[in-house]
């Protein structure tokens, strides 16, 4: 008998209002909300099959190659989540593809644990709620819960100590509004510290990191209605001060931590001058030294090509709202 087979795919989501921090480590429950905008680029595509793996172990292929011990290790894991739930027991095999090299250091944790809650539970015949879905793929990863969802995402904090209410709902599906997100890659390779080492870090031994908690809530509320009126230069402004809010908190932290290289300050430099002529183009930057930038959709060419031109941009590339993660094969 040939085991049940699911593909899906996800896009990565980029928070405009960022989560950092946990409020329990294990079951990756945030300390705060956060809302974000699933792209149509930077995704990932996932096949699950119960079929045995190689007979010990599951089989982990990312990217082309046998992935990583501690991407192995991560996958397993959540599969053992997937398999319990199910009252399964054959390890699997998993073959993962990332629409950007894995190594050039821009998220993909989010798309891809999204893409493989969706294809493990269709592979394992779990029929989930988008909500319950969420919720999985939290414990993957705390962005990959939004990464379930298309367009504009708002990931509620929760309240449980369980976790079954820290999960993400869809707010706008961004296709009735002209928005792009332009990627500039500022250097090559893995981020240097990890997001849950920083985020500790960050709790534990920032004297800015309250004040960051506190600060969450209200820029929640003000890109909620940025969102509901269409006020892109009103979103852009809680994204960069949401994103800055987020590095002061950790750069405060001991030792500190600083993901920001010199051509990370020089796209800023660019995006505000690019604002000064006139753009309507807003900054933000995850726990590594990329530059991303929310614009409307008619300048994304013109922002994209100031930015490729800065000093110690590698590449960029553009791309719009996604829709959420899906099954796309099945068998
Ligand atoms: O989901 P994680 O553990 O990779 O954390 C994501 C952290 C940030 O990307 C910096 C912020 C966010 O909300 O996505």
């Amino acid at each position: 008998m040939t085991a049940a087979t699911a593909t899906a795919t996800a896009g990565t989501n980029i928070a405009l209002v960022k989560y950092w921090g946990k409020r329990d480590e294990t079951l990756n429950l945030p300390a705060t909300g956060s809302l974000s905008l699933t792209l149509d680029r930077l995704g990932t595509r996932t096949r699950v099959a119960f079929d045995g793996g190689d007979g010990a172990r599951d089989r982990v292929t990312l990217d082309g190659a046998p992935a990583a011990e501690k991407v192995a290790t991560r996958v397993t894991l959540f599969l053992d989540r997937v398999r319990a739930r199910a009252g399964i027991a054959a390890r699997a095999t998993v073959v993962t593809d990332n629409s950007v090299p894995t190594a050039s250091g821009l998220a993909s944790s989010a798309s891809g644990f999204a893409a493989l809650a969706v294809a493990a539970t269709g592979a394992a015949g779990l029929a989930l709620a988008p909500t319950e879905l969420s919720v999985l793929a939290r414990l993957g990863s705390g962005s990959a819960a939004r990464s379930i969802f298309g367009g504009f995402v708002e990931m509620a904090r929760g309240a449980r100590a369980d976790g079954t209410d820290a999960a993400a709902h869809p707010l706008d599906a961004g296709d009735g509004w002209n928005v792009r997100l332009v990627v500039a890659i500022t250097a090559a390779g893995e981020k240097a510290l990890g997001s849950t080492a920083a985020m500790r870090r960050t709790a534990e031994t920032s004297p800015y990191y309250e004040a960051w908690v506190r600060g969450v809530d209200g820029d929640l509320a003000a890109a909620r209605a940025a969102i509901a009126g269409r006020d892109l230069a009103a979103l852009g402004a809680v994204a960069e001060r949401s994103a800055m809010r987020m590095h002061a908190s950790a750069m405060a932290a001991d030792p500190p931590i600083l993901y920001w290289n010199p051509a990370t300050i020089a796209a800023i430099s660019r995006v505000r001058a690019l604002r000064a002529e006139g753009a309507s183009a807003f900054f933000t930057i995850d726990a590594g030294p990329h530059v991303k930038v929310l614009c409307d959709a008619r300048e994304a060419e013109a922002v994209a090509a100031a930015l490729a031109e800065t000093p110690g941009v590698l590449r960029t590339l553009i791309a719009a709202p996604g829709s959420g993660a899906r099954i796309v094969e099945s068998a």
